[in-house]
């Protein structure tokens, strides 16, 4: 018998129909948002949490669209905008004059897609926005706040649907919230 991930879930935080209505609604905000901007649009993934939440987007969007990916982490204590991002993966294309939308897995500390929103907006972009999937605003420790949240969660580590805890259970098709006994083993 295999390993079954479900076993270790305490509780399903949201549900694979929520998601799909979360995707939903995103994916009609671009429509609505970028549809006839007269700029080209580029998804920019944040590797490796976002790949699911993109895709489900990425295939609700009926114009052409651009995705890239980056994989990125971000260093610096404070709860100011000190320390720095580091960029493991870049993109492939030059995003000048272009409207972009990162899409990011959850904000935390905000650190991340502070930093990000600064970076890519730096190398000449016509507009950078932040799309997340979930928010921990309660976890905040900088002055950045997300364009479009999917939904906001509680201040529990969660896993699922392209996010993870050790690289496992991002395969798992709905975000829950891991029993406390999994961390507490490792
Ligand atoms: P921050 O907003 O710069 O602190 O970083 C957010 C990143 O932390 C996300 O992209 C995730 O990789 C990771 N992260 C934060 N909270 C969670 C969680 O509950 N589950 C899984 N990853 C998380
Ligand atoms: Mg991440």
């Amino acid at each position: 018998m295999y390993y079954d991930m479900e076993k270790d879930i305490d509780h399903i935080l949201v549900g694979q129909e929520e998601l799909e209505k979360i995707c939903d609604r995103m994916a009609e905000r671009i429509i609505a948002d970028y549809g006839e901007s007269g700029h080209d649009l580029v998804l920019v993934s944040i590797l490796k949490g976002s790949v699911i939440f993109t895709a489900e987007l990425y295939k609700r969007i009926p114009f052409p669209c651009a995705i890239e990916f980056m994989k990125v982490s971000s260093y610096g204590a404070g709860t100011d905008s000190s320390g720095f991002i580091q960029v493991h993966l870049d993109l492939k294309r030059d995003i000048k004059g272009c409207d972009v939308i990162i899409l990011e897995d959850i904000v935390d500390s905000g650190r991340t897609l502070q930093k990000l929103r600064s970076l890519l907006s730096d190398r000449g972009a016509h507009s950078v926005k932040c799309f997340t999937l979930l928010d921990k605003p309660s976890r905040r420790q900088v002055d950045f706040n997300p364009d479009l949240v999917g939904k906001e969660v509680p201040d529990e580590f969660v896993v699922g649907f392209g996010l993870d805890y050790n690289e496992k259970y991002r395969n798992l098709p709905y975000v829950g919230v891991l029993k406390p006994e999994i961390y507490e083993t490792k």
